[in-house]
């Protein structure tokens, strides 16, 4: 976990001149993503899931629990039938969290917004390839903004779709159910995608899954070659978030090594 915060301590060093800092990860993102090579897997809890009424309390335990990304999910009651939190409360919690703050964007006309989220302190933002936007130029502002650049893809879209993106992305979060709600079941059949872009990309992207989670799917997901996990009811329907991060880690750990050794 020791370069990992170096990345986060990078980041965000208090003191230091933002718009200096931001400008030096915009240079060096992909070396930020290859120094998080190490810490990988990586589990990040999905905010959707959290308990809005005590927010703060929940960023400190995820702390205690070493949760070292945040996952937030934005939707627009249009992308998707819900509606979620926007910029203003990631820009209120960024404050209170060393973590590296993960925003995915379901919304309908990401370009308009992503500005917004760059601000809140948003360290990297994903928005939907099934979005009808200019893809390679707003990935691109994204990374010129200094923040890691993903596009998401639905469980019915091809992910061949992407392959002419992937240049352009820091990482690609497969999502394993319809977005829009948590707590909904795994859906087996995008590991083929997994397989698909690992064999494209090797280790030059992260490649993250959004879910139905848990501690019964997430070895699967580990071992088709998922580097970060989006985890929201298996972390915070859990009694105790330390014990439960450190079952789905463990379990990732294992699921990657079995697909090293086979
Ligand atoms: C779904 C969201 C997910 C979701 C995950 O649209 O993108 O992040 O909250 O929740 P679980 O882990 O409960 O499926
Ligand atoms: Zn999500």
């Amino acid at each position: 976990m020791e370069r990992l915060a170096r990345v986060i301590v990078l980041l965000h060093s208090p003191g230091d001149d933002s718009s200096q800092v931001k400008s030096y990860v915009s240079m060096c993102q992909s070396a930020i993503l290859a120094s998080l090579r190490p810490c990988l897997p990586l589990i990040a809890p999905s905010m959707l899931k959290c308990d809005f009424g005590n927010l703060h309390r929940e960023v400190e335990l995820l702390d205690s629990a070493s949760a070292d990304v945040l996952h937030w999910d934005v939707m627009d009651g249009h992308f998707v039938p819900n509606l979620s939190y926007g910029a203003m409360v990631i820009e209120r919690v960024r404050p209170r969290s060393e973590a590296i703050f993960d925003v995915h964007l379901m919304i309908s006309n990401p370009a308009q917004y992503v500005a917004e989220y760059v601000a809140a302190g948003a360290d990297w933002i994903t928005f939907h390839i099934e979005t009808d936007t200019n893809h390679a130029a707003l990935l691109d502002e994204i990374r010129a903004s200094g923040c890691g650049a993903g596009l998401a893809i639905n469980p019915k879209t091809d992910v061949a779709r992407i392959a002419p993106l992937l240049k352009h992305c820091d990482l690609v979060l497969i999502m394993s159910v319809e977005p829009g709600f948590g707590g909904q079941k795994f859906q087996p059949d995008v590991l083929s995608k997994v397989h698909w872009l690992r064999e494209q990309v090797g280790d030059k992207l992260l490649i993250s899954i959004d879910g139905g989670i848990g501690t019964s799917t997430i070895s699967q997901a580990a071992a088709a070659g998922v580097d970060l996990f989006v985890a929201g009811s298996a972390v915070f329907d859990a009694p105790d978030y330390v014990v439960a991060m450190e079952q789905l880690r463990l379990l990732a750990v294992q699921g990657r090594t079995t697909a090293e050794v086979v």
